[in-house]
């Protein structure tokens, strides 16, 4: 579904990666090598590459730091997290982003967990990035409790519809988050949206 994406033509100056999984890091050597982006993860996932020679800031739960465009706090998540090698990744994990004067959570992959309510207690959340594909993460009905968990009414729908456990009706799911007065994006493959 992403094979009109070109990878050379991505531009970064850092990579977040939540955990190792091969749907989550097999461009990431590529883009890496091709900008020089430093990579932001857990212990395990930046010593990993930093053994092949990129540079990475190594991080776990509930620390945060100061980086040139904001603060990242990287966050716990409910999944696993081994390279498509074996190689293990370290646990998984999320990511709340404050920049510019807004904050967005990225999940990452997760079942829905209880201390996503710390989370929106910690943190005045504008746009959460939630998972709603069911089978390997939590559904668009889950996502919809995170979301009020979160404290959060905007929500980007992530890990659907690219395989074939993974697919949801979309209109069905905007609706569940409807009825919570919340907006759930799903945004199209290689199309932008702008945090307001
Ligand atoms: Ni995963």
């Amino acid at each position: 579904m992403a094979k009109h994406i070109d990878v050379s033509k991505i531009k970064a100056d850092y990579i977040l990666i939540s955990h190792a999984h091969s749907d989550h890091t097999a461009d990431v050597e590529f883009i890496a090598k091709n900008t020089g982006a430093k990579i932001i993860s857990n212990f395990e996932i930046v010593s990993y590459y930093e053994a092949k020679g990129f540079h990475g800031h190594p991080m776990n739960f509930g620390g945060k730091w100061n980086f040139d465009f904001g603060v990242v706090k990287y966050v716990q998540a409910l999944h696993s997290s081994s390279f498509g090698d074996g190689t293990y990744g370290g646990e998984p994990g999320g990511f709340i982003i404050t920049s510019n004067g807004k904050t967005v959570y990225y999940a990452g992959d997760t079942a829905l967990f209880s201390d996503m309510q710390l989370f929106g207690r910690l943190h005045a959340i504008n746009w959460a990035i939630l998972p709603v594909g069911d089978n390997f993460t939590m559904d668009a009905q889950q996502a919809a409790v995170a979301s009020s968990m979160l404290n959060c009414d905007k929500v980007i729908g992530v890990h659907y519809d690219t395989f074939g456990f993974i697919k949801i009706d979309h209109e069905a799911s905007k609706q569940l988050f409807a009825v919570e007065g919340k907006e759930l994006h799903l945004v199209p493959i290689g199309n932008s949206l702008n945090l307001e």
